[in-house]
């Protein structure tokens, strides 16, 4: 079949469709209710399956005989180290593990937070608690203890699973002492604190409640039960309008069954074939592509502790393709524009052999056609744009790379994926699909398998920030067109969120913080254009009246501030002092306005500004700071 016959299969024909994909896995007990309706009134699929995901990433093979094949590479620059772990070997340490975390009492309905490095000890972590009922949630480990500490007191764990330290560009980031900063400021206190300690004879324990991991893994093994397949098996935070982060909850079955089903149809991977995701498993791409995505369907995944560039330089990547044979990489256009600034004629490319290498997927933020020419040139294989969220957990739109003449092209981010019947809508939710008409993207519903299923403990966000602005469909948080080929072109976010080299941010959250500084009357926070991370956030401020301290002086402290509680990822470097913010006559803080004017896009005066020398007065704290491209 061809790409279009099938995607119009998965639209007119769901429940056949994904009960057929469902049976390509082995379930304890195969559904019979494909799609029906939870008690709140939600879709939901396969009801009344059963499974369980560490026994398909992990028994299910071993069980194949397929044991002894590699499961697992971890790659570490940063500690000159490499590692194979086989199936059978992961299962192993899984099941040891889980039974040391089963004798702390977790179990089903236990929450776990995971906060790691890119260690193999956190995969063994998240499946651990798939094998045994509990929900895990990861935190990214870029996150300050404040971060934390928030999903901490949302999640109530009962347990937090860490490590003595990790290490960014030979920077030790001692993960323990931000753990226990976080629980002095979290009102929940989990049973215990288990942590990986990586040198043995250094690194202490100390607490009461602080366990060590590897004794965790001395208390005999345990097998894995079938769960329902709408059991919650992760909640992933990630960045909302606020400054609380809303926990994506994740079911079981839906999840399974997409994932094996984009392996084969949106990645065009064969089982046994080598998957490196350069992520981090902090971040949804992390959870799909690096652990379950490619466990589940039999593939060698590859956990990298290192960055494109500098560990030690911009050539690891191919260096990893050559040594492991690597046949697919993802990555985020942030890594490859880091890459192409150090070696922009590519001679680190020219040095390895990747002829194993079949394509270059890239996703997690907009990706530039000159970022998207220079490595399909350089590399000479298809690079494939694709476009999804933490929300969706797996691609929505891009180009379906496991059927037959497929070709990608810059600029777009593709075409909807099968299950995702997508649409542009304008503001009163009528459907603009004509080419070329910019409106909201939404996703007719029901969503597919493997989405969201709900926000945890908040129902209520839930709905209103997916679901009621245009009733039957989910709400992206995108904008964008399609244009005359059904290509789908990405223009940005409708909300305060902003993507910093890949990372999901929440500027509303950062205003939030901003604006709690004594000294600051009010302010605004935007993401402006940044040559490498594809947008970075910079902040204006009004002092309040009287205040001595000066622009370079609250400056400081700003910087400081979002980098204590947010953490040193959301790069905030910029914040400059001006006498008076841009506001509609209601109130409203033209942010979209300052972004443009930073970015040195045109743009139309808004007709509700209340006073259009405010953006004059924009235009010179800009320039006078050199912020902005517009500026620099
Ligand atoms: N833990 C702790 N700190 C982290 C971190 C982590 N996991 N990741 C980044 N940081 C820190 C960095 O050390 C740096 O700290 P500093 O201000 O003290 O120097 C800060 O956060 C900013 O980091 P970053 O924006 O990453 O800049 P960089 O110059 O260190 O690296 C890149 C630039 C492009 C190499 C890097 O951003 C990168 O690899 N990007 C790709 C990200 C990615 O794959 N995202 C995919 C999500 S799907
Ligand atoms: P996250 O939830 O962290 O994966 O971030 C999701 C958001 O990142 C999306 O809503 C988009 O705004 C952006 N994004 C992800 N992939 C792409 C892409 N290929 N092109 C443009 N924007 C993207």
């Amino acid at each position: 079949m061809e790409y279009s016959e099938y995607y119009r299969d998965s639209i007119t024909n769901k429940e056949q469709f994904w009960k057929a994909q469902a049976a390509n896995l082995q379930w304890g007990k195969m559904p019979e209710n494909i799609l029906s309706k939870n008690k709140q009134g939600h879709f939901q699929w396969f009801a009344d399956g059963m499974l369980n995901m560490s026994h398909l990433c992990l028994d299910a093979h071993v069980e194949k005989g397929n044991g002894m094949q590699v499961a697992l590479i971890y790659e570490s620059p940063v500690t000159h180290k490499t590692q194979h772990i086989t199936y059978k070997q992961l299962l192993d340490s899984v099941s040891q593990f889980a039974a040391g975390m089963r004798n702390l009492g977790v179990g089903e309905g236990s929450n776990v937070i995971i906060y790691m490095p890119m260690i193999p000890q956190a995969i063994i972590a998240m499946l651990a608690c798939a094998r045994i009922g509990a929900t895990h949630s990861v935190v990214f480990g870029g996150f300050a203890p404040h971060e934390l500490a928030m999903r901490i007191d949302d999640a109530k764990p009962k347990l937090i699973i860490s490590a003595s330290y990790g290490i960014e560009f030979g920077k030790k980031i001692t993960y323990k002492l931000l753990v226990e900063d976080a629980l002095k400021e979290a009102k929940h206190k989990p049973d215990y604190q288990v942590y990986y300690r990586r040198e043995k004879h250094f690194d202490s324990l100390g607490g009461q409640r602080d366990m060590d991991f590897e004794a965790l893994l001395k208390c005999g093994a345990v097998g894995y039960r079938h769960l329902p397949s709408t059991h919650p098996l992760y909640i992933l935070y990630t960045s909302g309008t606020t400054g609380t982060p809303k926990g994506i909850v994740r079911d079981t079955g839906g999840y399974a069954t997409a994932l094996r089903f984009t392996m084969e149809h949106f990645y065009g991977v064969k089982p046994g074939e080598v998957f490196f995701a350069a992520s981090d498993i902090g971040w949804v791409v992390g959870h799909s592509y690096i652990v379950y995505g490619p466990l589940l369907y039999g593939c060698t995944t590859v956990l990298f502790e290192g960055k494109p560039v500098r560990t030690p330089d911009a050539g690891i990547f191919w260096r990893m393709v050559e040594q492991h044979k690597i046949n697919h990489l993802f990555t985020a256009p942030t890594a490859i524009r880091a890459i192409k600034k150090e070696d922009p004629e590519g001679a680190l490319i020219k040095e390895y052999d990747i002829s194993s290498l079949k394509y270059l997927f890239l996703a997690g933020e907009r990706c530039d056609t000159a970022t998207y020419n220079w490595a399909s040139e350089q590399l000479q294989k298809p690079v494939i744009d694709h476009w999804w969220q933490t929300e969706s957990g797996w691609p929505m739109l891009g180009t379906m790379m496991g059927f037959e003449g497929q070709s990608p092209r810059a600029g777009a981010a593709g075409k909807p994926v099968c299950g995702y019947d997508i649409h542009i809508l304008d503001e009163d939710g009528v459907v603009i699909d004509t080419p070329q008409t910019e409106g909201y993207i939404a996703v007719k519903l029901p969503l597919p398998p493997g989405c969201l299923t709900s926000l945890w403990n908040n129902e209520a966000r839930f709905k209103k920030g997916y679901f009621e602005k245009f009733p039957g469909y989910y709400l992206t948080g995108d904008s964008g067109f399609k244009d005359e080929e059904g290509q789908y072109h990405i223009m940005g976010r409708i909300d305060d969120v902003i993507n910093v080299s890949g990372h999901r941010l929440s500027t509303g959250e950062m205003e939030e913080l901003v604006s709690s500084c004594p000294d600051v009357a009010e302010c605004a926070v935007v993401g402006i254009a940044d040559e490498l991370r594809g947008q970075r956030p910079i902040a204006l401020f009004v002092l309040k009246d009287g205040v001595t301290a000066t622009e370079e002086e609250t400056e400081a402290a700003l910087i400081q501030l979002i980098r204590e509680k947010i953490g040193p990822v959301a790069y905030f470097r910029n914040a400059a002092a001006i006498k008076r913010l841009p506001k509609t006559r209601s109130g409203k803080i033209l942010r979209k306005a300052i972004c443009q004017i930073a970015d040195g896009k045109q743009f139309n005066m808004p007709s509700t500004i209340e006073d259009p020398d405010t953006l004059k007065e924009v235009v010179d704290t800009l320039s006078r700071r050199k912020l902005g491209m517009a500026f620099e």
